[in-house]
């Protein structure tokens, strides 16, 4: 049976994570658990682009080979996916043999039907920093900035992939086909498409560049990093295989928007056409987080590292805060102030209080099991029908990439509980001798009971851990498939509750931007 397959970009390797792709994973990983509790088979692959010159210099510098560079940075990727709950099933690195052995593959292929050809790549070439520079970047005086040393015009044989052949054919599947979320993200790629493209010099000489796959057909030449990189989506489940129609077509390739045009709307679907492979049926790009409004920079030490984060405030909050200030397509600012408020204010105050609340009483009155309701008043009825709207536009908003409001209802859902507890104030029903109070107490505390288990399991694609750690309070069990977990019912009467606990604590450090 096909499974809904669903990719990251793969980072490179030459530096350790920051939140860009902590952020990247957790989207994708968000979509990949909704669609999990939809009852859909799904394979999610993240991974690592290792070849390429930044990492050959990079090793350099260490003084270390680039395969014993890449092999301490993998693991550092790993840990990033293990700390925030990726649920990822594959893990690529594109120096393994599964994924060098379909580079070369392509390669011959494309090579055998004439699709790459060896031309003559003429430029103007640094010698300090081993690579060619545009005119772009002459300065408004002609010469060339000063890091770039001596430039020399040079004439180099390469091997050259006819992408120009399939410019109409690419804006005619533009055209008559949606590609691109968002929308006018596929506008950008239609408007690069207006200038003529050029074909894409595939190869590099390994007296320039020795860290890459070697071209099957001229060993004197290793792979341009993206022609490789981009191959892993396909490299990793089985291409040309007998079981690569498993997985592919792809459904989502998550990428940010850097890296839409030309590699990811340009470069792959013409290679796929090329290979008569069909192409992934959809590009879910995502915008940039900035820090406090700037761009992050490693050098410029505009940084933020996810799994300091992650250890002091939990997985949990960091992927509620990254989905909830992002509007997939859109740019988002992280500030320490924003992300402080969220946790204190959604999390600590609005779901934590809850819980314990809830624990608090549910252990002082009813320790031997939760009572029912039985009373079925105005501020019950209210907050169920509150919560059939919640759910309706919850499943809406998921289904259509809107994650940030789809929390924003869960969220107004969970102070509406609050709201209903301040209303029915059970602390001061539990101390009356009236059997009509005691009635209402019990049933407030179902209430607040199964408004809380539903919440929660809207909110398991997002934060995994608190809410099965909530749901196991509850004595509910595992969060299961949505169209089991989200309707109001009575599931958890007679359940055994938790001990109160502190979900989200006050923070011990604080933290310095
Ligand atoms: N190696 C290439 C991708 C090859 S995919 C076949 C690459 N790597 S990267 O490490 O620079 O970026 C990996 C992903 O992280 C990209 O999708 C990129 O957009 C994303 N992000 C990097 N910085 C980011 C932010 N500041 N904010 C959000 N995402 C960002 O490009």
């Amino acid at each position: 049976m096909k499974r809904f397959y669903i990719t990251t970009a793969i980072d490179y390797a030459n530096g350790k994570p920051h939140l860009g792709h902590a952020s990247e994973k957790t989207l994708t990983d968000v979509i990949a658990r909704y669609k999990r509790h939809m009852g859909v088979p799904v394979h999610f692959l993240t991974g690592l682009d290792e070849h390429g010159t930044k990492v050959q210099q990079s090793a350099q510098k260490k003084g270390v080979t680039p395969q014993q560079f890449v092999d301490e940075v993998a693991p550092l990727f790993k840990a990033l996916c293990e700390k925030m709950e990726i649920s990822n099933d594959d893990f690529i690195r594109t120096t393994e043999p599964r994924h060098k052995q379909v580079v070369q593959e392509c390669l011959q292929r494309l090579y055998d039907k004439g699709e790459i050809y060896k031309g003559e790549y003429k430029g103007y070439y640094s010698v300090r920093q081993e690579q060619f520079v545009t005119e772009k970047e002459r300065l408004p005086d002609g010469s060339w900035p000063e890091v770039y040393g001596q430039i020399t015009e040079i004439i180099e044989p390469n091997y050259y992939f006819r992408l120009s052949k399939y410019q109409d054919w690419l804006i005619d599947f533009l055209n008559n086909n949606d590609f691109v979320f968002p929308k006018f993200r596929q506008k950008q790629v239609v408007e690069f498409l207006k200038e003529p493209i050029n074909d894409l010099c595939i190869s590099r000489p390994k007296e320039r560049l020795e860290w890459g796959i070697e071209l099957p057909f001229d060993s004197g030449y290793v792979t341009y990093v993206w022609f490789d990189a981009l191959i892993n989506y396909a490299s990793a489940v089985g291409m040309f295989g007998e079981k690569f129609d498993e997985c592919w077509p792809c459904d989502w390739h998550v990428i940010g928007k850097d890296i839409l045009v030309p590699a990811h709307s340009v470069y792959w679907p013409i290679m796929l056409k090329a290979l008569d492979i069909p192409l992934p049926k959809g590009l879910l790009v995502h915008g940039w987080w900035h820090l406090s409004g700037q761009k992050m920079s490693k050098s410029a030490g505009v940084t933020v590292d996810p799994m300091e984060i992650a250890e002091q405030f939990g997985p949990d909050a960091l992927r509620y805060f990254l989905t909830r200030e992002m509007n997939v397509g859109q740019d988002a600012d992280f500030t320490f102030d924003i992300f402080m408020a969220r946790y204190n204010g959604d999390l600590a105050n609005s779901l934590g209080n809850l819980v314990s609340r809830l624990l608090n009483m549910t252990g002082k009155s009813f320790p031997e099991g939760l009572p029912g309701a039985s009373v079925d008043g105005e501020l019950e009825t209210e907050l169920q029908k509150l919560w059939e709207t919640t759910h309706k536009d919850v499943l809406d908003m998921f289904e259509g990439m809107a994650f940030h409001t789809a929390l924003e209802k869960i969220f107004v859902f969970i102070t509406a509980i609050n709201r209903y507890a301040e209303q029915r104030a059970p602390w001061k029903l539990a101390k009356s001798k009236d059997e009509n109070d005691l009635a209402l107490y019990e049933t407030s505390l179902a209430t607040m009971a199964e408004g809380l288990r539903l919440a929660v399991a809207a909110l398991a694609p997002v934060m995994p851990g608190i809410c099965a750690k909530i749901y196991n309070l509850l004595g509910a069990g595992e969060i299961g498939l949505w169209k089991d977990e989200l309707d109001w019912g009575t599931r958890l009467k007679g359940n055994v509750l938790g001990q109160k606990t502190i979900l989200f604590p006050k923070p011990e450090i604080k933290v310095e931007e």
